[in-house]
């Protein structure tokens, strides 16, 4: 690449710019093609793409082709990803470096740093509350630190995502100061109010996202006399995207990060970013529209990059940011599978498998174009009980009742209950109760008493870790659980963090538990080794491809989850047992399911069928060819 002329990078950039013009000018023709500045808007951008690709490196354009040549890359089996909060994890982007040994011993080949722009100071909702997506967060270091660990993961073959906030700034952000200071350009940055009327008929069809700390979604500032939109904290100022201005700026930036070495934009919060009287104001279509067309502009000018969608969202909502219809393989790469993660939990509480299969089965397409799922258990956030009452009906289960056992199994105080958690915003109005905790802690390893109440609570932790390597999709370990750290209850301690659970399974690393991971037989040290063979054979297994179909099927054995994968060499049934009890399920069953050889590929030995009976032991998992 570096000896690649100026001619014909600039044919490259022509032929990209063809290849996705006809995904991008019709959606913002749509969107703002009714703006009075509408030509100069697209003037301007056609210029911000061309300036960005002029300064990408040589290093990022020689990726850029790579990735043009094998657009599969994020759904190969050797993709695993690991996420985690910079200070925590290593303390500065600098201590990443000498962590790079761990990461690949686990064997990731994606890491997403939380939250690392510059934050306001003080509660920033976890970084995701920025006042400048230009720098860095100084705790963690610098944008050279940033580029540093960013080529350095790049040599070892691990993938940097970042997280970029579309949907609101912080109230110190730049923009948001001018528009507080009254300027009329920047306050059409944002949503604001001249009086309480018009928020107050929005309200009556908004939902409350921190229904306890922040409750409405609108914030009167007496000083300048106006009413903001503010949907999630009182920081944090709803961006206007109605203003193409808006789109120009976020497209600016995002291509700044890029050519700073971002592999995948983690693009937060986005089912909020379009507003329209008399509905929730969540994921509207002309949300797919903004992203299809910042999918497209990365597509030009730094075409390595790939969009991670985060909407945590029924399914139905949730598939759009996938690419449905006319945005089909045009949208998000990425997208997390929420549903899978409320199953799981949901499954390993009621050791039945039926309402997990039957909305697998049900809501989700078997293949996906140009995209994949981010399949997790845990991540920073809590885990909301997204069961819809027309689901649980099916299988003859009231919604809000299931919903209700479901928090209150996990907060631990349900009879029997193997885990320990925390409650997140408990709404009176609808009966939410959301649940923070650690997967060790959910699973059951902080109340464990005794070897085998522990001995169950590390086989469920790697029912999951296998579940998510296994299903289809691109596998996140979040950080600690893959040492199966427990709770923290420091963050009460915090004034910062103490209002918000989700601190309590946001623990610092526990490098001395680290160090111990090839010795003995702790807890720690056997989940550690589990994940880690999991990502291990995930990479053998060439049928675990993202591009593959994904078929959920019944095989009449309650307690027991079944997934199909189909390739080329053959079929794979992943066999997951959600229950502590040893299940029987008839090889006729599995043969009738194309399987022909009798080895696991997880364990990458045969598997026996006595008598014609594959036993499975509590939360055993077979990856069947
Ligand atoms: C996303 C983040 C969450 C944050 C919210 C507001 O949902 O995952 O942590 O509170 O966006 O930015």
């Amino acid at each position: 690449m570096a000896r690649a002329t100026r001619q014909t990078t600039d044919e490259i950039f022509d032929l990209r710019l063809n290849r996705s013009a006809p995904d991008l000018w019709p959606m913002l023709d749509t969107l703002y093609g009714q703006h009075p500045e509408y030509d100069s808007f697209r003037q301007a951008l056609l210029k911000a793409l061309r300036t960005s690709w002029d300064a990408r490196p040589a290093d990022l354009k020689h990726l850029d082709l790579k990735r043009d040549l094998e657009p599969d890359w994020f759904q190969r089996p050797d993709m695993a990803g690991y996420v985690f909060y910079i200070d925590r994890f290593a303390g500065t982007l600098k201590g990443i470096l000498e962590k790079l040994d761990y990461l690949e011993d686990l064997g990731v080949t994606y890491v997403h740093l939380m939250p690392c722009l510059k934050p306001r100071p003080g509660d920033s909702d976890g970084g995701y509350s920025v006042m400048d997506y230009r720098a860095i967060n100084p705790a963690y270091g610098t944008m050279e630190d940033f580029e540093e660990v960013a080529t350095a993961l790049r040599a070892r073959g691990i993938s940097l995502c970042i997280d970029l906030v579309l949907n609101h700034t912080a109230k110190e952000h730049a923009w948001a100061k001018k528009a507080r200071k009254g300027d009329a350009t920047y306050q059409d940055y944002y949503l604001m109010f001249d009086d309480p009327t018009v928020p107050q008929q929005y309200e009556q069809t908004l939902v409350e996202v921190f229904p306890d700390n922040a409750p409405g979604n609108f914030t009167h500032y007496p000083d300048f006399g106006k009413w903001v939109w503010t949907t999630f904290n009182e920081h944090q100022w709803d961006l206007n995207w109605a203003n193409p201005q808006v789109f120009l700026e976020i497209v600016e930036i995002m291509l700044y990060l890029a050519n700073r070495g971002v592999d995948v934009v983690r693009l937060d919060a986005v089912a909020f970013m379009w507003k329209r009287m008399g509905t929730r104001c969540q994921s509207e279509p002309e949300v797919h529209m903004i992203l299809q067309a910042l999918r497209a502009c990365s597509r030009i000018a730094a075409p390595a990059v790939i969009h991670l969608e985060e909407a945590i969202v029924a399914p139905a909502e949730m598939l759009p940011y996938l690419g449905r219809g006319i945005h089909d393989g045009r949208e998000g790469n990425l997208a997390y599978h929420n549903s899978l993660m409320v199953q799981f939990w949901s499954a390993l509480a009621t050791r039945d498998t039926a309402l997990m299969t039957h909305v697998l089965a049900t809501h989700f397409p078997e293949r996906l174009n140009n995209a994949t799922y981010a399949t997790y258990i845990r991540c920073h956030d809590d885990i909301g009980w997204a069961v819809t009452d027309e689901d649980a009906a099916a299988l003859h289960l009231s919604g809000p009742a299931h919903r209700a056992y479901l928090s209150d199994l996990y907060e631990g105080g349900f009879p029997g209950s193997f885990a320990s958690g925390a409650l997140f915003q408990v709404n009176e109005a609808t009966g939410d109760k959301r649940i923070s905790g650690s997967f060790a802690s959910l699973a059951g390893l902080e109340k464990a008493n005794g070897a085998e109440a522990v001995e169950m609570a590390v086989q469920r932790i790697l029912l999951g870790h296998t579940l998510i390597a296994g299903f289809g999709g691109m596998p996140l370990i979040y950080m600690g659980d893959e040492l199966a750290m427990l709770n923290d209850r420091s963050y009460l301690d915090q004034p910062d963090h103490a209002h918000d659970s989700r601190w309590i399974h946001r623990p610092k690393m526990d490098w001395s538990v680290a160090a111990t991971r090839d010795q003995g037989d702790s807890p720690a040290a056997r989940v550690f080794r589990g994940t880690r063979h999991i990502l291990a054979r995930r990479k053998a297994v060439p049928a675990l491809h993202g591009a593959l179909p994904v078929r959920v099927v019944s095989l009449g054995v309650p307690g027991l989850f079944a997934v199909r994968r189909e390739a080329h060499t053959g079929v794979l049934l992943g066999l997951y047992n959600f229950t502590e009890r040893w299940l029987d399920l008839p090889e006729a069953t599995a043969r009738a399911q194309g399987i022909t050889q009798m080895h696991d590929a997880l364990s990458d030995a045969p598997v026996a069928a006595d008598g014609g009976v594959i036993a499975l032991p509590p939360y055993a998992r077979v990856w069947l060819t």
